[in-house]
């Protein structure tokens, strides 16, 4: 059980580089289960995160050997025999209900429990499991557990929300179903174009990727092949809003700033500095003037995995704010934390109304979930005083090294182990 120890109010200043995306390596994870061709497939620069590791076991337990190269992941999938996701590691990651359409594309079946709720709230799977049954799944759930079986073939599907894991989960579905598919509502996420670069360099033919009406050519066989998953935006956005909250100035190279529009356009609205080329995004602020009005929405929408971010920042903003979480409505579990250190919001419903305050202090603050989390090291950066962050592995989900980066920057952070008492705060 370890702890983040922070010294605040340090501008941060410099250069960093962000990992591969998380939300596109575990549906890359989960795709390489429809290669049965015999051949690798390699995985570039993917980073040690907790989530990468947490599906490589699953992936492993179902019959795939993974290994390390360096910094790349290699994966030999033609053994994998098994339709059974462990429980233990279906509840370490929810999101692992994505394995569901390439198990069943690949084996036929597919048994796991029920993914239930977590720190940012239910996460039903309903558009999951209705768009497996318009291609031909018959779906069991009895005791917690979902059974789905069946040959699949193509279909036409019309997704009532734009869920970025039920798109996933059909994409893999269908690429090995017999006929085509449309999906029509999908998510746009940049992790949706990704997952289609990918299944493509493996012999998929999926196109519209990124837009809402995905076409899916069904009966492919997939063979090994090698791809580098996107930068990862959230880690970026976390980066930018580093450079905020501490009145730094911070570069993020390696990026694709469009991905970032939705944040960009929102800093330049609270008067921040941005400066784009290519692949970088520079961030410079003096203190922020408050947002009137923030909604988090779907792709290209304001990202909800930066909501927690953005919020630790409008906290010390000129002026009063309002942001209203759309996506997952009970994603408030930073705002107490954020209050110990000095915060004033307050909540109603799924809107928080964020008075700024001049100064933060720092305190003893527990991450209850990854973004949450990243949220609490930004006010810790900016407060003044110490404070310790607890819970940090939910944090090591989705941020690689994040203490070692901030450091790079001119931040005082370091990783130290949690003592009992603090373990039980
Ligand atoms: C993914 C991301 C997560 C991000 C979220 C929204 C991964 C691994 N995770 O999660 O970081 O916060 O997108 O951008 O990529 N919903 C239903 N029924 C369903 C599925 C979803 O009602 O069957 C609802 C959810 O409760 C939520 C909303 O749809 O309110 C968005 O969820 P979804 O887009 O599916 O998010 P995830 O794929 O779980």
């Amino acid at each position: 059980m370890e702890k983040y120890l922070v010294q605040g109010g340090l501008p941060l200043a410099g250069t960093v580089q962000v990992h591969g995306a998380k939300n596109s390596i575990l549906p890359v994870l989960a795709a390489s289960l429809l290669n049965q061709s015999g051949e690798e497939i390699r995985l570039k620069k993917v980073p040690a995160l907790y989530d990468v590791r947490a599906m490589v076991s699953i992936l492993t337990r179902l019959g795939a050997r993974v290994r390390r190269d360096g910094e790349d992941l290699l994966l030999q999938t033609a053994d994998v025999d098994c339709y059974h996701v462990p429980d233990t590691l279906m509840r370490e990651m929810r999101s692992s209900i994505f394995l569901m359409g390439p198990l069943l594309g690949r084996l036929g079946r597919a048994r796991l429990c029920y993914p239930g709720g977590c720190a940012i709230g239910i996460r039903p799977i309903n558009l999951h499991l209705e768009g497996l049954q318009a291609l031909g799944a018959v779906i069991e759930e009895k005791d917690g557990y979902i059974e789905a079986r069946g040959r699949l073939r193509g279909g036409e599907i019309a997704l009532a929300y734009p869920s970025v894991g039920a798109t996933e989960n059909l994409m893999l579905a269908a690429v090995t179903a017999r006929g085509d598919t449309v999906i029509r509502n999908a998510a746009c996420e940049p992790e949706i174009i990704d997952l289609q670069n990918f299944l493509n360099i493996l012999g998929a033919r999926i196109s519209g990727a990124g837009s809402p009406e995905i076409k899916i050519k069904g009966g492919r066989r997939l063979h090994g092949g090698s791809y580098r998953v996107f930068p990862d935006r959230i880690v970026a956005g976390t980066f930018l809003l580093a450079a905020v909250i501490t009145r730094g100035c911070i570069t993020v190279e390696e990026v694709i700033p469009g991905h970032l529009a939705a944040l960009i356009g929102l800093l330049e609205q609270a008067g921040a500095d941005v400066e784009l080329t290519e692949n970088t995004v520079t961030v410079s602020a003096d203190r922020l003037k408050a947002i009137p009005r923030v909604e988090t929405k779907p792709y290209p929408g304001f990202p909800t995995d930066l909501q927690p971010q953005l919020m630790a920042c409008l906290a010390l903003a000129r002026g009063t704010s309002k942001i209203i979480e759309h996506v997952f409505k009970e994603r408030f579990h930073h705002v107490p934390e954020l209050q110990k250190m000095g915060a004033k919001i307050d909540l109603s419903g799924h809107e928080a109304v964020i008075r700024g305050v001049a100064d933060l202090n720092g305190a003893v603050v527990r991450a209850t979930d990854l973004r949450a989390g990243a949220a609490l090291v930004l006010a810790a950066l900016a407060a003044s005083g110490e404070s310790k962050i607890l819970g940090i592995r939910h944090i090591e989900r989705g941020y690689d090294q994040l203490p070692e980066m901030l450091r790079g920057l001119g931040a005082r952070i370091s990783r130290e182990k949690a003592a009992r008492e603090e373990m039980l705060f």
